[in-house]
């Protein structure tokens, strides 16, 4: 394996390289760190002898080529979207490149230093690989060089992208995002990429439901098994832009970073601003599963806190007890919850202040009396008695106006002087800018974890910011907001599992509305979505497993009629839903049939001997969603291709006839599998080629698991 590493002085190239990817930049003779090329492998003699990306003529008219520099800087003759525009205190707005050096402070990551010629500016280009995954991180860092006694003029920076990434010129580019709403989180969109400007977003305060800040690119001709394919993922869990330029003589050059186009950030004197990083994976074959596969081994080598870890079966109050939960209520749900199998049980909203609905009680977070006369102890007491992990719902960036808090501090909320504050959901948005609301927050929330053995957090956080104003920030900065919020919610999340070691956090935001590589870094799963819909879950579940594995992908089976969607699904369709992901159960279950419950007692149990599969396998998706009268398929292999199980879904059988045998993927042909049903015995090149007889009933919402042990 070549060096991780590797520079070709004479040329200026930087090579970088991982397992199966190259990527190579050259600093040029005007100290400009220029593209050369992002995909399959080159030695360090092709890099230095490829011309920069996007070399050849161009007429005066269109400027420099836009997909030929590593950080697009506006200034000069360049045209196209910039990933970094400053504007000094004169009036100067461009930003001339001057080479400055570079540092490797370990073996895999490379500094590359820029000084501006005249402004007290520094630039670095951060670069980072790793030893066992194709991931390429990036990211930049802006220093202000004045001693901040010097009094020199601040530096503003109105767009500060962690990187630019350039594709191969080729003769069509395909995008493949997600898109969403409220209860329609990640449904994937595949589009050929318009030429122009294609910008993607979310101005919310949060990644949001609106997008995923990730983007997934080919060019035209990849399949899910096969292709090449490229993609980079922000990890920032605020507001932020992928801005993608696709050119008529085809080239492609997207900027991600943080904050949406409203969003500046201030350099004072000595002041450093570090971006978040992008991670770039691009896979040179096996089309956008081998990068599914490739993101997931990447998210749980290098992000996951606890990837090894299988996640228990949960059950969550939610749309059982809504706001209406007591001490009583929740202990009868708990034995039930128990006597099916599950392992974690998580009282929600309503337990806490003057909290009945949603008008009143977030921010004041002590037991209501009416409810929990003693506190919250002799509730978990009696949830670890069952031999269950306790959890609680908390949303600690937000305050109700009728609250203690509020009344108590009305200006720490996001706010603009002489202007209304809009309520969501009657509920304001506290500024964790502030360090004193996030020592209020991390405050509450250690001790209310100590005193009551909380072994799990459910952290939500239930609406978008508006007036994202903070008058009285002391040095008169107020957009600094936009990111100090996310680095304060990150920062408490992070001193909060430092102080508790063993306590767990879900990730929620109404759903999907905050999910990203660094939620992901400091969370142990994701309520990706408030729709438990088991077929809209499907289509949910497509999208999130694009890019985030499934070890992190809460998934509850809760009552027909939906309250969501109003839809009547089986029992045994919305289990085998919700057994494809992280298995949660959310009805109530003091109305289900006895019936009901030994099946679900059984469902649960059967997830028990497939979970290590569905949590820690590899995934293949054999069948995309979609249509309601066609087969979805998802299967889970183990590393050593010892086991695999197989979900499959019909919701609407045509005809009354049998789909065809699904074929299945990644296992070994000469390897001989027993169906764990019935007894039958496959090869592995059967069950490539032929496919497996799913024996589906004839019924709507018919819907099958399918264990397949190695002999
Ligand atoms: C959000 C969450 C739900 C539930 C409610 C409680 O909508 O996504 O799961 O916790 O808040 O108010």
């Amino acid at each position: 394996m070549p060096a991780a590493l590797s520079h070709d002085a004479p040329t200026g190239t930087w090579l970088l390289t991982t397992r199966s990817t190259s990527y190579a930049l050259r600093v040029d003779g005007q100290g400009v760190p220029r593209h050369v090329h992002w995909g399959g492998p080159l030695t360090l003699a092709d890099a230095a002898s490829l011309p920069l990306a996007g070399a050849g003529p161009r007429s005066s008219f269109d400027g420099r080529t836009a997909a030929s520099e590593e950080l697009s800087v506006d200034g000069a003759d360049r045209y196209g979207p910039p990933a970094l525009r400053v504007r000094f205190a004169d009036g100067t707005r461009a930003l001339t490149w001057q080479a400055d050096g570079h540092e490797q402070p370990d073996p895999r990551t490379l500094l590359l230093r820029f000084r501006d010629p005249h402004y007290p500016l520094r630039t670095t280009l951060g670069y980072r690989v790793h030893p066992d995954t194709d991931v390429i991180e990036r990211w930049t860092e802006l220093t202000h060089t004045g001693g901040a006694d010097d009094r020199a003029d601040d530096i503003l920076a109105l767009r500060a992208d962690s990187a630019t990434l350039s594709l191969p010129a080729r003769d069509d580019y395909r995008l493949s995002h997600a898109v969403g709403q409220w209860a329609a989180e990640t449904q994937l969109r595949r589009t050929p990429l318009p030429y122009g400007e294609t910008v993607l977003t979310s101005r919310t305060g949060t990644t949001s439901h609106l997008a995923q800040p990730w983007a997934i690119l080919d060019a035209g001709d990849a399949t899910e098994e096969h292709g090449q394919v490229w993609s980079a993922a922000l990890a920032w869990s605020g507001s932020w832009q992928i801005t993608l330029l696709r050119t008529p003589d085809n080239q492609l050059a997207l900027n991600l970073g943080a904050g949406h186009d409203a969003v500046t950030v201030t350099l004072r004197p000595g002041e450093t601003h570090t971006t978040p990083p992008v991670l770039a994976l691009h896979v040179a074959e096996g089309g956008f599963g081998a990068l599914s596969r490739a993101w997931h081994a990447h998210l749980r080598a290098h992000v996951l806190p606890h990837p090894r870890e299988t996640r228990p079966v949960l059950y969550n109050s939610w749309e059982a007890t809504g706001f209406g939960v007591t001490l009583d209520n929740q202990k009868r749900l708990a034995s039930l919850a128990a006597s099916l199998g599950v392992e974690l049980f998580v009282m929600d909203d309503g337990w806490f202040g003057a909290r009945r609905d949603d008008h009143a009680g977030l921010g004041d977070w002590t037991p209501y009396p009416g409810a929990f006369p003693d506190g919250l102890r002799p509730l978990a007491d009696e949830v670890h008695r069952l031999g269950m992990a306790f959890g609680l719902w908390v949303e600690p960036e937000m305050v109700n106006p009728d609250s203690d808090l509020h009344r108590a501090h009305p200006d720490w909320v996001l706010h603009f002087p002489h202007r209304h504050r809009t309520e969501l959901r009657h509920q304001l948005v506290l500024n964790f800018a502030r360090p004193e609301v996030t020592a209020w927050a991390f405050d509450w929330l250690t001790r209310l974890v100590a005193d009551n053995d909380v072994d799990y957090l459910k952290w939500d956080m239930n609406r978008p910011f508006s007036e994202a104003g903070w008058p009285d920030e002391p040095s008169g900065r107020g957009d600094r907001l936009w990111f100090d919020h996310v680095r304060g919610y990150h920062a408490v999340v992070d001193r909060l599992r430092a102080a508790h070691p063993r306590l767990r956090i879900e990730a929620c935001s109404g759903g999907g509305g905050r999910v990203d590589p660094a939620v992901l870094a400091r969370t142990d799963q994701v309520w990706i979505s408030d729709n438990t819909d088991a077929a809209d879950r499907l289509v949910i579940q497509h999208g999130y497993t694009q890019l985030y594995p499934v070890r992190t992908m809460a998934a509850w089976v809760t009552d027909v009629p939906n309250q969501q969607t109003g839809r009547s699904i089986p029992l045994r369709f919305r289990f085998h839903s919700a057994m494809s992901g992280v298995l949660g159960v959310g009805g109530d279950l003091t109305r289900w049939r006895p019936e009901e419950l030994k099946e679900a007692e059984q469902l649960v149990a059967e997830y028990k001997t497939v979970r290590h599969l569905v949590q820690h396998g590899e995934l293949f998706r054999l069948r995309p969603p979609g249509d309601l009268q066609r087969l979805t398929a998802v299967q889970y292999l183990a590393a050593d291709a010892a086991e695999t199980a197989v979900f499959a879904w019909l919701p609407q059988p045509r005809f009354g006839l049998p789909p065809a045998p699904l074929r299945l993927a990644g296992l070994p042909r000469d390897a001989r599998y027993r169906d764990q049903r019935n007894g039958r015995v496959h090869s592995g090149a059967a069950l490539l080629e032929r496919g497996l007889d799913l024996d589906l009933p004839h019924t709507d919402w018919a819907s099958a698991l399918v264990h397949l042990v190695r002999l």
